[in-house]
């Protein structure tokens, strides 16, 4: 199963992406991929050491690409770096059966449209290869530009989450996803409520997800138990009186039905 988790900035992938990944570790194991230049996820998961992204590790670059990071013209390089064993080499092990690896990709400079630089190469090689290849569960948490997923890693994704909110920024985002998405190939595109404080507000997105005719997978409430974690620095998965954690394990739920996985 392969999810990928957009949306608007500060909708709640993260939350989303680092819960379910802690949920879906109970049973499987676990790809938790972050790939938002925000690069949270690990802080998500109680993790706050500093860590290197795989786009600033300049020597793996170059030892992979043959090309020095940071060039782009005039330097030839392999487009077919090897990273089959980047996955498990470059990952970190979270929670005490290692079911849950984390893997932080980061971002390159976009440099205009086709760029094609050593860092960019390496990072599309590496998350085709998890999208592809992997057996485990892989959960992206992503930004809403989708565009450079490539079109193979986004035919192979199983089930493209866009979060949203109560409110129209989020849910046109969602609209220029759904567009994106379909241009790219993404078979499977479903949504997620997030920070539902009423029957109304929930109403009103649903009612605009029906025109954007994207299914709803699931919604969750404003909750503060979700502040609490996020100022404590725990997961929410340490938070059992959590609705939105309930509500997340209910998504899981749907999710591995969906996929005939349960
Ligand atoms: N259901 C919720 N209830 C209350 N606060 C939430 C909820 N979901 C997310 N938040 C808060 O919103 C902020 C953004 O969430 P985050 O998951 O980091 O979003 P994103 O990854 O989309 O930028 C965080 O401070 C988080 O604690
Ligand atoms: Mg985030």
């Amino acid at each position: 199963m392969k999810i990928a988790v957009t949306g608007k900035g500060g909708v709640g992938k993260t939350t989303l992406s680092s819960t379910l990944s802690c949920i879906f570790s109970k049973k499987y194991k676990v790809y938790a991929i972050d790939a938002d230049p925000d690069m949270n996820l690990a802080s998500s998961l109680g993790i706050h050491d500093k860590i290197t992204p795989i786009s600033q590790m300049r020597d793996l670059i170059k030892d992979r690409t043959g090309a020095e990071p940071g060039s782009s013209f005039g330097e030839v390089f392999k487009m077919n770096p090897k990273i089959s064993d980047l996955p498990e080499t470059l990952s970190i092990d979270y929670g005490p059966d290692g079911n849950l690896k984390i893997l932080v990709m980061g971002t390159v400079d976009k440099g205009g449209d086709g760029c094609v630089c050593p860092a960019s190469v390496l990072l599309k090689a590496l998350l085709r290869h998890m999208i592809l290849k992997k057996d485990e569960i892989v959960i992206l948490d992503m930004e809403a530009g989708i565009e450079h997923l490539g079109r193979k890693t986004a035919e192979s994704v199983d089930m493209m989450i866009v979060v949203v909110e109560p409110g129209l920024k989020s849910l046109e985002t969602a609209q220029r996803i759904k567009k994106l998405a379909g241009d790219i190939g993404v078979q499977n595109i479903v949504a997620v409520i997030n920070k539902v404080s009423s029957v109304e507000e929930e109403e009103f997105v649903e009612k605009k997800l029906k025109e954007l005719d994207v299914d709803m997978l699931g919604s969750i409430p404003r909750d503060s138990f979700v502040i609490n974690a996020d100022m404590e620095g725990k997961p929410l998965n340490q938070y059992p009186d959590s609705d939105a954690l309930k509500s997340i394990e209910d998504i899981g739920k749907k999710i591995l039905n969906i996929s005939g996985m349960d």
